[in-house]
């Protein structure tokens, strides 16, 4: 395993970090149960693998992967860097609205109130005394940067955490939190078929912050083409995915195509190339990454030894462009 500093702090966090949406389940990621002793079997592979970091919200499974996750870390508390979200909530005390989810309408509030109740919740649901990071899910439209990150410098002057990253964001909202603030680092989307939020590089660099990567396999999309063999349920998040429909699909088959040879090559999964692609893109870059099943856990760890070369790199990236460009 590699290991990186947590931007500013003094938080040394693997590489890969384990990503708890999918074991939260709900309708969002729905074909597999998981319960708190399979998550407690997961972070015991993940320790086996040198992860210490694990991200979860609120939202995920509406308090159920913060739940299990909790349960499953009784025991192993001190071998985690915990880190879950504020500012979505469904407790009916206003805010903007969100979405609806599970039955319950999420809304979107910064009010210092509200990320604090929203702390507060987190650590019942997990059981928790601390929690170790804390990431702003989506920026306000409403509630000034201010208000928000004051309540946030408090709780950490309180010990009840101990760093904070944005999400969703763009750099302007990185420099406006950093006003009133460290901002450890920012959790954005980036993938072979999305590198929009690259433009976040150069005030990582500025604020030696880390760029945590979620949805570098595109929720698994980008595993392969038997991910579009399978069929999920209404509300699935997986069930969007596009890109073996037209007009992606030539493209998409010519990415997998070049992704299969070349695993022969590097001697690894096509999955790892998607990732070693993806770590290749910046330097301080976390790979937040999505597990239900110890086997994907273990074969993304090998991801950080392929060395692929910067023409391979390239030639991956021209195929990825194609592929979001065949519209
Ligand atoms: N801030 C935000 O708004 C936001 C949004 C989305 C996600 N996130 C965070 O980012 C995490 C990761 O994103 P994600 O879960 O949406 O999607 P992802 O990491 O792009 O994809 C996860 C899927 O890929 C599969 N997978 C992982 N490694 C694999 C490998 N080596 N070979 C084959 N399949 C592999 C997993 O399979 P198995 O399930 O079978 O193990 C899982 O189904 C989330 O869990 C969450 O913590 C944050």
């Amino acid at each position: 395993m590699k290991y990186q500093k947590l931007g500013k702090t003094d938080i040394t966090v693997s590489k890969v970090a384990f990503g708890c949406w999918g074991i939260g389940g709900g309708n969002v990621w729905s074909d597999m149960s998981v319960d708190a002793a399979h998550v407690a079997d997961l972070l015991d592979a993940a320790s086996d693998l040198g992860i210490n970091y694990v991200d979860t919200a609120p939202v995920y499974g509406i308090g159920h992967s913060e739940e299990i996750l909790g349960k499953a870390l009784q025991g192993r508390r001190d071998r985690f860097i915990v880190q879950t979200k504020c500012s979505l909530n469904w407790r009916g005390e206003g805010g903007e609205f969100e979405y609806e989810r599970d039955g319950k309408t999420v809304m979107r509030d910064h009010r210092a109130s509200a990320v604090r109740k929203d702390v507060e919740d987190s650590l019942t649901r997990m059981n928790l005394d601390h929690i170790d990071s804390l990431v702003v899910h989506r920026i306000s439209r409403t509630v000034p940067v201010e208000e928000t990150m004051a309540e946030l410098q408090k709780m950490i002057q309180e010990g009840k955490i101990r760093a904070v990253l944005i999400s969703n964001s763009t750099p302007e909202d990185f420099e406006n939190y950093s006003r009133y603030g460290t901002v450890a680092g920012v959790q954005e989307k980036l993938s072979l078929f999305n590198n929009a939020q690259e433009v976040y590089f150069p005030t990582c660099d500025k604020y030696e912050a880390v760029f945590q990567v979620y949805g570098s396999l595109e929720e698994g999309a980008l595993t392969g083409r038997r991910f579009y063999e399978k069929s999920f349920g209404k509300g699935d998040v997986r069930a969007n995915a596009k890109w073996m429909q037209e007009p992606y699909r030539a493209k998409t088959e010519e990415l997998f195509d070049c992704l299969d040879a070349l695993a022969g090559k590097y001697d690894c999964s096509s999955v790892n190339l998607v990732q070693a692609w993806t770590l290749k893109q910046y330097e301080r870059l976390n790979l937040l990454t999505g597990f239900r099943r110890a086997e994907t856990m273990q074969d993304t760890c090998k991801a950080l030894d392929v060395e692929i070369s910067d023409e391979d790199c390239a030639l991956i990236g021209k195929l990825g462009k194609a592929v979001r460009e065949a519209e």
